[in-house]
């Protein structure tokens, strides 16, 4: 049912240099993206993921590997003009560091202390999802992730509206089994004009199964 679509997802959690060796980075592992592209392949879509993740690349999938944000919003930004479905199931580091040193910093020999890391100043990075949502071309799904620990429809609710998404895969990270590094996942499904939808504890896969089954349903209502 994805058979002639290009879907474009994104996995795993940026990394934002500090310096030549040391980088910001979270727990994503980019095992849900990578689900969602194994399961769109099956369903005959043409898949492209950018991916920060370095999980072997799954058959039939065109890999486009970046490590940053800011790599990640340009592959993402190029890909998605012919996209029909636009996974965001990265982990986009909400901040990196205004100046990364080309070089490794230097600890002081007496306190040990990484004399130039005293304060690292901090930006925000580009919202590559809200840019995504705000110039959507006619009929593309756009997909966001929420990882929430309270309120997680409402939450996932303004989420959607904020970034202009047409569905919000929301999971609350404070449940056993749930999220980052786990081979399981529990989600909420929350899309515009229709209830939301909770899908219990399951492997990825099968997570991954219930989301494109979700994208597909806003297709089809939109051609019917
Ligand atoms: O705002 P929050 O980080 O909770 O939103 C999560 C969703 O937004 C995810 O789909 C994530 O991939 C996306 N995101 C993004 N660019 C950012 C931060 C988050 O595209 N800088």
């Amino acid at each position: 049912d994805l058979h002639g679509t290009h879907v474009v997802i994104t996995a795993g959690g940026t990394r934002e240099p500090i310096d030549a060796v040391r980088v910001i980075a979270n727990r994503s592992t980019g095992k849900q993206g990578y689900a969602i592209a194994t399961e769109a392949v099956a369903r005959g879509a043409k898949v492209t993921l950018i991916s920060t993740s370095d999980l072997p690349t799954p058959f039939g999938v065109n890999l486009v590997q970046v490590e940053t944000a800011q790599q990640m919003m340009d592959a993402v930004n190029t890909e998605a003009k012919s996209a029909d479905v636009v996974v965001m199931a990265a982990a986009v580091a909400d901040v990196r560091p205004v100046h990364a040193a080309m070089h490794k910093l230097k600890k002081d020999p007496l306190t040990g202390l990484i004399c130039d890391l005293g304060s690292i100043e901090l930006e925000a990075t580009p919202d590559i999802l809200a840019g995504l949502g705000k110039c959507k071309p006619a009929g593309q799904v756009l997909v966001g992730f929420a990882a929430e620990t309270e309120n997680l429809v409402a939450n996932a609710q303004s989420k959607l509206e904020r970034k202009g998404a047409d569905l919000i895969v929301a999971n609350d990270v404070s449940q056993a089994g749930v999220g980052f590094a786990h081979a399981t996942n529990a989600v909420t499904l929350v899309a515009r004009g229709t209830e939301p939808v909770e899908v219990a504890l399951a492997d990825k896969r099968s997570i991954a199964r219930s989301i494109l089954n979700a994208v597909v349903a806003i297709r089809s209502a939109r051609t019917n």
